[in-house]
């Protein structure tokens, strides 16, 4: 099992990068939860997103925001736009003609933050969706959206292993709607996302994982952020608050349907900044 964390659990403040869904809609369809005909109520989209701002902001983390862009109705899965360890940033580069300019967007913004150690990457890859850091390795997907060439351009960039997983299932596209980390070193996930290969690489990294049911992965209670103690997640992932909550961790249900209608959750609206510019 999970080692219990309890309240002495050490919470490290947080700095995360959000975009606010402004220009937010389902315009098109380049995943199975998006259905461009019945649409979203933005409004209610931006409050939600609102809620999620400022619950990290009352844990004690940093949120920065970049300025939402017309025309790029996805700029809110901020996840997507960056990968950044220990101050460096590993640029996107997006599978989708419809998302492709939200790469250089994001570059702009790291530049003008002051990071220096920026690579504009040669292969495919949607930033954290399918990067997560771990203390000693980096878990990394394939399959639907990042390609495995830049697991490689990821690695010789930050100088930590990068684990190579695939991913099966078209509801669970990117890593993060499949896993997400509970620490540096211990992880959540639903093992019906990944290939048989990469259940086995998941077990044996992770015997003791948390392991999540089909209907929490359903409403993306896999796509959850963590800082050590509190854990966000989507309010209808019942049965893994629980599972959280019995391990000793404060959850913190939040509401973000109107989000999950293009795919996205707690984590995709958040990017974890690792690192200050040097
Ligand atoms: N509609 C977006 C897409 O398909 C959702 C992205 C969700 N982001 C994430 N990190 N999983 O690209």
């Amino acid at each position: 099992m999970v080692r219990p964390v309890g309240s002495a659990a050490a919470v490290t403040a947080r700095h995360y990068l959000m975009c606010r869904p402004t220009y937010f809609a389902v315009e098109y369809a380049i995943n199975p939860w998006m259905d461009p005909v019945a649409g979203v109520d933005r409004a209610r989209a931006i409050r939600q997103w609102e809620g999620l701002r400022d619950l990290y902001r009352s844990l004690g983390h940093r949120v920065s925001e970049i300025a939402p862009i017309e025309g790029l109705p996805d700029m809110v899965f901020a996840a997507n736009g960056a990968l950044v360890v220990d101050g460096r940033v590993y640029g996107a580069r997006f599978a989708s003609a419809e998302r492709t300019p939200e790469g250089p967007a994001y570059l702009d913004w790291f530049r003008k933050a002051g990071y220096t150690d920026i690579l504009d990457p040669k292969h495919v890859n949607e930033g954290e969706g399918d990067f997560i850091t771990l203390d000693d390795v980096v878990l990394a997907a394939t399959g639907f959206r990042t390609e495995a060439a830049a697991h490689q351009e990821a690695e010789r960039l930050l100088g930590r292993p990068v684990v190579t997983l695939q991913l099966v299932d078209p509801r669970f596209y990117h890593l993060d709607t499949a896993l997400f980390a509970l620490s540096g070193e211990q992880v959540a996930y639903y093992p019906g996302a990944f290939s048989q290969g990469s259940r086995r690489v998941l077990r044996s990294l992770f015997p003791d994982a948390l392991l999540a049911t089909e209907e929490d992965a359903a409403v993306l209670g896999l796509n959850a952020v963590c800082d050590g103690r509190n854990v966000v997640i989507a309010a209808e992932a019942a049965v893994l608050a629980d599972r959280l909550r019995a391990l000793g961790f404060e959850v913190h249900p939040v509401e973000l349907d109107e989000l999950r209608k293009a795919g996205g959750g707690a984590k995709c609206c958040t990017l974890e900044l690792r690192g200050a510019p040097d």
